[in-house]
């Protein structure tokens, strides 16, 4: 780790300049440590990106075995898993248990954070802007200007496979703005 000998150049900045600074440094803070999670997932990059689908992987890169996720994750969650291009993509876990059969992908669509899911709120909430989507990912508050971008997913052999989203998009009757 280098130190960052910004202290020593301080007296040299007048008020307003350091305080620019300062507003800078504090906004970048925030969108960098928001960003880190999508660096991280892509971070390996996800085999298999190309071509037709990829299977959903976990935060240390293994496959999802579906038996066991459904076992260990409870009716209504969304949860995070490397999907196509390695996006961080929701899989949710329906009211009977079994997965729905599209994915989420977590990139908010207004400065690019991660979004979390509350689940007190039963909406996705992105810490950086207030942006938020509900349960489905479609967009409820602005600033984000758009809904999630959606994958499909399907589970064959216990394992989720995530493949592009290029039909209508349910939850606006729009075209895809992703596709
Ligand atoms: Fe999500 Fe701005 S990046 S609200």
């Amino acid at each position: 780790m280098t130190q960052v000998s910004g202290a020593s150049d301080v007296p040299n900045l007048s008020r307003r300049q350091f305080m620019n600074l300062l507003t800078f440094g504090s906004v970048t803070g925030v969108a960098l440590g928001a960003l880190y999670p999508v660096v991280k997932y892509f971070i390996p990059p996800s085999a298999g990106g190309s071509g037709g689908g990829v299977t959903a992987k976990d935060a240390l890169g293994n496959d999802i075995s579906v038996s066991n996720f459904i076992a260990t994750h409870a009716p209504g969650d969304h949860v995070l898993s490397q999907g196509l291009k390695g996006d961080p993509t929701y899989i949710i876990v329906k009211e009977d248990k079994s997965l729905a059969d599209f994915g989420l992908n977590a990139v908010c669509t207004h400065l690019g954070c991660v979004v979390p899911w509350n689940p007190n709120e039963n909406k996705f909430m992105c810490p950086c802007h207030g942006s938020q989507y509900n349960s489905e990912g479609k967009v409820v508050r602005g600033p984000a200007p758009l809904s999630l971008a959606l994958v499909h997913a399907t589970v064959e052999e216990d394992k989720l496979t995530f493949t592009q989203w290029t039909e209508t998009d349910f939850r606006t009757g729009d075209d895809p703005w992703w596709a």
